[in-house]
């Protein structure tokens, strides 16, 4: 689209906004939730259910557009469409917002947090809640935190050690801290979109990547893939965000309702995560297609050594106080 189109498109949702809350229009407003991922997954079925709650909550008032699957907006480019009007609601992973706010880097330390529940205290706790602001000066408004899960790395050749992965190539999202992680180890870190992940391993065009078993299931990445090493070695969670502009032009007697839904939706969203990486695991088992690999105590300690050190390259960024909140989360 054409700047001046993009304007005028704008300025018309934004008029609709206003003339629905000066009840001159029956025009529902519109949220437009775009998201990458398939709906059988935690964020997919958390979209769903937002839909459903504020659709019920206010009938002809809001109408929610879910659009899985990149079929709107890769996530790499999300967030500008957002800024521009083009999209109200996405659910980024936290991997994604570099350009944005350095301090979200921290979610993608390598073996930062031990398990779910670390992420989940960090996050409710009093510096995860400040870094959900972090990115109201670029015109964004954090809504709450969701999860997926743990990482898990798959491949074309069996992972056990880190040197297995030496000159090995891994698809990574847009983020600096990944693609040291991946040095770190002496492999070939390739920033590309969740959208051509499948096509990449299915050519071999790269020979790995990181993701939840939820992803890694619904993607159909066990299927082009030889081996998983349950490694946990990273989090994969999101960012439900949406523009400032938008939030703000929202009704007084609109926007809590669709607040409390989407805080009900992502607590749902959030329930039923740990039971869909269980079950994805499973089923990735039972295929056959990929074997997983557990790795031993002593395995696991060569891995966090290699990594470890990715954490003081990026201390000045992130803010030490940050990183010891998240490691403290751990206890
Ligand atoms: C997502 O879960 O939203 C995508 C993750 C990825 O890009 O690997």
């Amino acid at each position: 689209m054409r700047p001046l189109t993009k304007l005028i498109s704008k300025t018309a949702s934004l008029a609709a906004v206003a003339l629905f809350s000066l009840n001159l229009s029956a025009a529902p407003i519109e949220i437009k939730f775009s998201h990458v991922v398939a709906d059988n997954t935690p964020k997919g079925k958390m979209a769903k259910k937002f839909k459903t709650l504020v659709e019920e909550r206010l009938p002809g008032k809001v109408e929610v557009k879910v659009f899985p699957n990149s079929q709107l907006f890769g996530d790499n480019k999300v967030l500008e469409a957002m800024l521009l009007g083009d999209v109200q609601l996405a659910a980024p992973s936290l991997s994604k917002f570099q350009k944005y706010t350095k301090s979200l880097q921290v979610f993608d330390l390598p073996f930062l947090f031990e398990d779910m529940n670390a992420v989940e205290k960090f996050q409710n706790g009093p510096e995860g809640q400040k870094l959900l602001s972090s990115l109201e000066k670029k015109g964004l408004v954090g809504l709450g935190y969701l999860h997926n899960g743990m990482k898990q790395l798959s491949s074309s050749q069996p992972l056990k050690v880190p040197a297995d992965a030496k000159g090995l190539k891994f698809r990574i999202m847009t983020s600096d801290v990944l693609a040291a992680q991946f040095e770190a180890i002496k492999a070939n870190p390739v920033k590309k979109p969740f959208s051509e992940v499948f096509t990449l391993l299915q050519t071999r065009a790269i020979d790995g990547q990181e993701n939840s078993w939820s992803n890694i299931y619904s993607k159909k990445f066990f299927e082009v893939q030889d081996y998983i090493t349950e490694s946990n070695h990273g989090v994969l969670d999101y960012l439900v965000v949406t523009s400032k502009e938008f939030w703000m032009t929202l009704p007084d007697d609109i926007r809590p309702v669709v607040k409390q839904s989407l805080a009900e939706a992502i607590s749902y969203g959030n329930k039923i995560a740990g039971d869909k990486a269980l079950s994805d695991k499973q089923a990735i088992i039972d295929s056959g297609r990929s074997k997983v690999l557990s790795l031993t105590d002593a395995e696991r300690k060569q891995w966090v050594n290699a990594m470890k050190p990715v954490w003081k390259e990026f201390e000045g960024e992130i803010g030490k106080d940050i990183i010891k909140a998240a490691e403290q989360s751990n206890q």
